[in-house]
């Protein structure tokens, strides 16, 4: 049976790849949005004429609208992906983290609790909230320790993973005194079409493709755990359709690397999807740049949870998913020059000089 999703920020870059799979999977989706920076409407161009794609731009934080959407829609469930998401944003300029992440997330959960107590028992019983959060709020691993577990107690250290885990422990604080069928997932570092070029992934392959430095803060020896963006709106799917209220599960795709390797590896596939570039090498435009304040070191995920309980498993390899990603980079650029916005550029002053 198909559901209605209420969706919050499914016009960034996780959310939009969302709405696309769950149209494909003919759910229909109220997407609420504030279209900051990060929310973009040509992500969801292919659904320009979809009466499935129900687009509201508004705030989480604008109670009596939630409240409209949910009493007009009567979703099946809320995935809430609304955030500020970038960690150096939030060293710079934390208040809006704190706005939205934290008091948004708890408007957003309010009102679902609300309407969720006044379902009839038949659709209480099935309707989920879905929070989705990250690995950073585990904090910094060392060299050798063992991945994030769900149990690993959290530890975040930036002004973004800070309030992260705060919000998720107001979704976890809902379920046990409300009993609210919230769920949380704590997922790795995504790539994939769609993201905002403030990332690492996009930044360097739209720098490279412009012949402008590869900025790689400290040593580059940095590790994140990478997952293409299809394989995380999979699990979140599974985790709606089969996930048990209360619990938490860990997404990631076993797939450790450096920040170094990552951007050599962008610059040789560049180098082989565009070999009339005139940058060809590629890597000879990395360059060593100031590290982020208080620069988590290591984060690695286990998800042997989700794919034992749920059945999940990433069906992209590192390798095939940045193909992927680049060949939507390569084929957009309708979208590349309308990201480069002037905020887009005072950003990069900023932060790049
Ligand atoms: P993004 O920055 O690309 O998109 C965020 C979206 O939220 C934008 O469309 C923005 O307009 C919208 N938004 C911001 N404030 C809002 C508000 N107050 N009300 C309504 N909408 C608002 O982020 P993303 O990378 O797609 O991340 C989505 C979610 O997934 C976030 O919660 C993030 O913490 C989490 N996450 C991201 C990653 C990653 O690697 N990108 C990994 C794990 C978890
Ligand atoms: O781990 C999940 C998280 O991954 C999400 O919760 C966040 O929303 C998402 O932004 C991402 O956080 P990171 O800080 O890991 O991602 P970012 O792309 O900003 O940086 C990845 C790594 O690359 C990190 O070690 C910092 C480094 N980096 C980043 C930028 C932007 C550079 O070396 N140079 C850069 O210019």
């Amino acid at each position: 049976m198909t559901k209605t999703i209420l969706v919050t920020g499914g016009a960034g870059f996780i959310g939009s790849n969302f709405v696309l799979r769950e149209r494909m999977r003919d759910n229909r989706v109220v997407n609420l949005d504030l279209l900051t920076y990060a929310g973009n409407l040509l992500n969801l161009g292919e659904l320009n004429d979809d009466a499935g794609h129900i687009f509201v731009q508004g705030d989480i934080r604008d109670r009596e609208l939630v409240r409209k959407l949910l009493k007009g829609y009567q979703p099946d469930a809320v995935v809430n992906f609304a955030a500020e998401s970038h960690v150096d944003r939030s060293i710079d300029s934390p208040e809006s983290f704190v706005q939205t992440n934290i008091v948004g997330t708890y408007h957003l959960l309010d009102e679902a609790r609300e309407y969720w107590q006044r379902l009839a028992a038949e659709r209480r019983d099935r309707f989920r909230f879905l929070h989705v959060s990250t690995d950073e709020v585990y904090g910094s691993l060392g060299p050798l320790e063992p991945a994030f577990t769900e149990d690993t107690p959290y530890s975040p250290n930036s002004p973004y993973s800070a309030s992260k885990a705060s919000s998720d422990h107001l979704v976890r604080a809902y379920f046990h005194t409300y009993g609210v069928p919230a769920l949380i997932t704590n997922c790795s570092n995504n790539y994939g079409p769609r993201q905002f070029p403030e990332k690492l992934a996009p930044l360097m392959v739209l720098n490279a493709m412009q012949g402008k430095p590869l900025p790689i803060y400290g040593d580059g020896l940095n590790v994140r755990d990478w997952l293409f963006v299809d394989d995380h709106c999979d699990a979140l799917n599974l985790a709606l359709e089969k996930g048990k209220p209360g619990e938490t599960y860990n997404i990631g795709g076993r797939c450790e690397k450096t920040n170094l390797e990552i951007v050599n590896t962008l610059c040789a596939l560049l180098d082989e999807m565009a070999p009339d570039s005139a940058y060809v090498p590629h890597c000879s435009l990395i360059t060593f740049v100031k590290d982020r304040p208080g620069h988590d070191r290591r984060y690695a995920i286990d998800c042997s949870k989700i794919c034992g309980e749920l059945g999940w498993s990433p069906k992209e390899t590192f390798e095939s998913g940045m193909r992927k990603t680049i060949r939507w980079y390569l084929d957009n650029p309708q979208w590349v020059d309308s990201i480069k916005t002037g905020a887009y550029r005072g950003w990069i002053l900023k932060q790049y000089g």
